[in-house]
């Protein structure tokens, strides 16, 4: 009995941490923030205050909602030397390059919140990661196209300034569309946090050694950018497009079915969810939502739908226990708001920043914590003699 849930003894002896922000059950396909369901917190709460539920436990009152905003928004520019780091790369780097580097130099500009044996520090740390996010991210995709990058403008929500930093320019005035704007809300919701993924377990592990949360979030980032967990997103949507009709769709699910090939169906499958993953539910339902608002049809997302409807009922994939994920259909919407596939990966990074943070600081404000250090299984050779080169 740990808080409000049994564990049977087998998972508690092998479980890597103890964590009260996120609950994951994945027969049941339940997905729960500090108690909250992820679907009702997808549909009710903007990104913000999902953030302040994942950082202080509580869902915040309107004041302390509002006081949590105007925090964010004091953080969201960029000491102006960092925006000569872009200039060190090539046009064409992916955007998690870039922000693996950008956010592990942060602790180079902001060492006065580097401290993490000061609770404030820690907090001035996270919401800067927090609020810089969007402002690191845009920058990428500025540089990415040729574009001068725009400055944050706090009189827009935190998503808002997001989307004005990305496809706004100097020259004109960018008006955020309403539709658009929910849509990023919803999607930054669904990957706010996931319990120990790959991701948070580096955060956490780097963390534990008393390294700054900058250099911390720089290792969650590079871990999530591999295309078995984060990248899986832009995978998702380069594999759709690469079937590109629905009559192709039967030679795929082959090719993942068969055990020479070493080729996976991107966006299906997951560690924990052996039932649906509840955000790949409402992420569906965005996607349709934002299509018809928009007035886009895109034939990739007939073909995405036709592919889970043939993979839900093909019994490789029901015995494998194989069924779409958060990254299934997020590249169908972000595509239709206009992001390049290269930005997709770093749109979840953004977005599980306010859960690396969270987590980051639920395991170094325990003063119990010590650092990680997993232990092997040995399979290499038993001790042995030491043989002189000319005996070999
Ligand atoms: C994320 O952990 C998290 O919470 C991550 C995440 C988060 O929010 O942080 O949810 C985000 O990373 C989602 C997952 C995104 N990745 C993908 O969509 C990539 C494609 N999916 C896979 O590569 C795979 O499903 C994984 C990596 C997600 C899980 O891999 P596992 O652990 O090998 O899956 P499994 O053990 O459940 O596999 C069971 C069987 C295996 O076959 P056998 O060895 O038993 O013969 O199913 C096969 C796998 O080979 N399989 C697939 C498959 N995924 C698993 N076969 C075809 N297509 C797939 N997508």
């Amino acid at each position: 009995q740990t808080g409000a849930f049994t564990y049977d003894p087998g998972f508690t002896s092998t479980a890597a941490c103890e964590s009260a922000i996120t609950y994951i059950d994945g027969d049941q396909g339940v997905l729960l923030h500090r108690g909250y369901p992820i679907d009702q917190l997808a549909e009710n709460s903007s990104f913000l205050e999902v953030a302040y539920l994942l950082l202080n436990e509580e869902l915040p009152t309107r004041d302390e909602l509002d006081k949590f905003g105007y925090t964010i928004s004091r953080h969201t520019m960029l000491h102006e030397q960092l925006a000569t780091f872009y200039r060190g790369f090539r046009r064409d780097a992916h955007p998690m390059a870039i922000m693996c580097g950008v956010v592990g130099a942060l602790s180079a500009f902001y060492h006065d919140s580097t401290d993490i044996t000061d609770p404030k520090q820690r907090m001035i740390a996270s919401h800067r990661l927090i609020a810089k996010m969007p402002t690191i991210a845009a920058m990428a995709y500025k540089y990415s196209v040729g574009q001068p990058f725009m400055y944050p403008l706090n009189e827009l929500s935190y998503t808002g300034n997001f989307l004005r930093m990305t496809f706004g320019v100097p020259a004109e005035t960018y008006e955020v569309n309403p539709i658009v704007e929910r849509a990023m809300e919803r999607i930054f919701i669904l990957h706010a946090d996931h319990e120990q993924n790959a991701s948070t377990s580096t955060v956490r592990l780097a963390g534990s050694s008393g390294a700054n949360p900058f250099a911390c979030i720089a290792a969650g980032i590079a871990c999530l950018w591999g295309p078995a967990h984060g990248g899986a997103n832009e995978a998702a949507l380069n594999m759709l497009r690469e079937i590109g009709r629905v009559d192709r769709i039967p030679e795929f699910i082959a090719r993942a079915k068969d055990k020479e090939d070493p080729f996976r169906l991107m966006g299906f499958g997951h560690r924990v969810y052996k039932n649906f993953d509840p955000r790949a539910k409402v992420m569906k339902a965005t996607a349709e939502e934002v299509l018809n608002e928009l007035g886009v049809t895109d034939p990739i997302f007939d073909v995405a739908r036709e592919l889970e409807q043939i993979a839900l009922k093909d019994e490789y994939f029901i015995e494998k226990k194989l069924y779409p994920n958060v990254d299934f259909y997020s590249g169908v919407i972000l595509s239709a708001i206009g992001f390049p596939t290269s930005m997709f990966t770093a749109l979840f990074a953004l977005a599980r920043t306010v859960g690396w943070v969270a987590q980051w600081n639920e395991m170094i404000s325990d003063p119990e914590q010590k650092i990680g250090r997993p232990r092997q299984l040995y399979t290499g050779s038993p001790q042995r003699d030491y043989v002189p080169l000319d005996q070999r």
